[in-house]
């Protein structure tokens, strides 16, 4: 039996394909480089959704702009109830409001849910007034619009978009498998996303980036990193952003990301010298643990720059796993479709290793 399904194939997939060995992603034959940066969450959402609906538009800018206008539209009033949880916690339980579907209207609602939500829920619980959606932006812009209130930059909107594109799919990851299970039972592209939803948000999977910014917050400054992490390793955690069940190289979203960083720093006045401070910890990081684990080759994970990135567009450090939800919540709903239509129920066994029976008494 392999711990922790290491090294299982569960699933046939033309989305996309993780590399571990040479720290390659290729999504549906584009390689990670060639999109990001260069393309629109909508186009990458088409990408992955092409051939897997009925009645798709060409376009899908303009129906996901009017299918976050119905998502907004039939919200409902946000409760105290519903703003005392995570904003990942209250925008799961708003998409558990959708109905369940197959089809493509299903599925632009289903994209368009985390990206109306988060900035909803942000906004309802810091006691400002909602920001609904403009159908005619961007899909990326309007996220902005909708969490800020005011218009985001063409540059912000680009970093968005690089990071949304960068995190629309990733093989059979955690969170893409809880999917692909749920979808297996022919539950409904909305169970599905919840499945997937629910996944993410552990901190081993979605739920890094909040704790890699305590983890710059608590070290400050750049002279005090090895320090930090050397006490932090002592004490037996984990560095979060570093290490991946896939990748012995660096995760090449990283540097995507970086990139990404660097980009929007040109148009950012404090980023530059957060973004150094940031390059610094990572380089001692990678230094103590190459030193700490010679045999398990550790690197950078997708989720340090995302920190800073997400940080840098002003998104509140609760909403980080909200916003890689928006992103791949493209890469569920494909991959729930692709499993409906091609595969089979899911239904591993498991090995029992309780008592033997005994009589009851
Ligand atoms: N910091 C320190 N040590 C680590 C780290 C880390 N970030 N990651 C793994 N290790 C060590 C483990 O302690 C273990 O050491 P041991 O064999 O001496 O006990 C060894 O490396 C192997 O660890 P596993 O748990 O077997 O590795 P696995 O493949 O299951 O873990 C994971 C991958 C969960 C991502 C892990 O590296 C981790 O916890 N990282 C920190 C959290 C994080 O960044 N999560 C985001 C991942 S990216 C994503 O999902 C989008």
């Amino acid at each position: 039996m392999s711990d922790g399904l290491d090294g299982v194939v569960a699933a046939e997939t033309v989305l996309s394909d993780v590399d571990g060995l040479a720290g390659h992603l290729v999504i549906r034959g584009y390689t990670l480089d060639d999109l990001a940066g260069r393309t629109r969450f909508e186009d990458i959402a088409h990408l992955l959704f092409d051939g897997f609906f009925e009645d798709m538009p060409t376009d899908l800018a303009p129906a996901l702009g009017r299918a976050r206008a119905a998502v907004f539209a039939a919200m409902g009033p946000l409760d105290a109830g519903l703003l005392a949880l995570t904003p990942v916690e209250a925008m799961r339980a708003l998409t558990a409001r959708l109905p369940d579907g197959d089809d493509v209207e299903t599925a632009l609602k289903l994209l368009a849910a985390p990206a109306v939500f988060i900035p909803a829920v942000v906004r309802a619980q810091a006691g400002q007034s909602l920001a609904p959606p403009d159908p005619s932006l961007g899909h990326s812009a309007d996220i902005l619009r909708m969490l800020h209130g005011r218009p985001a930059t063409a540059a912000e909107a680009d970093a968005l978009d690089a990071y949304l594109v960068t995190v629309s799919d990733h093989g059979l990851n955690a969170s893409t498998f809880a999917a692909r299970v749920v979808a297996s039972t022919q539950a409904g592209l909305t169970s599905a996303v919840l499945a997937g939803i629910s996944a993410l948000k552990g901190p081993l999977h979605g739920g890094a980036p909040g704790p890699v910014i305590d983890m710059l917050d608590g070290i400050g400054r750049p002279e005090k990193a090895r320090a930090w992490l050397e006490a932090a390793l002592d004490r037996g955690e984990r560095l979060m952003g570093f290490g991946h069940r896939i990748y012995r190289v660096r995760d090449p979203r990283a540097d995507v990301l970086k990139a990404a960083v660097r980009r929007l720093s040109k148009s950012s006045g404090v980023l530059p010298g957060r973004a150094a401070f940031a390059e610094a910890v990572e380089a001692a990081a990678l230094d103590i643990l190459r030193d700490r684990k010679p045999d398990r080759p550790l690197d950078i994970n997708v989720e340090f720059y995302t920190a800073l990135l997400l940080e840098a567009l002003a998104f509140p450090t609760a909403t980080f796993t909200g916003v890689f939800a928006m992103g791949r919540v493209a890469g569920w709903i494909a991959h729930a479709r692709e499993q409906l239509v091609g595969g089979r129920l899911i239904r591993p066994q498991s090995r029992y290793i309780g008592p033997q029976p005994r009589r009851a008494a």
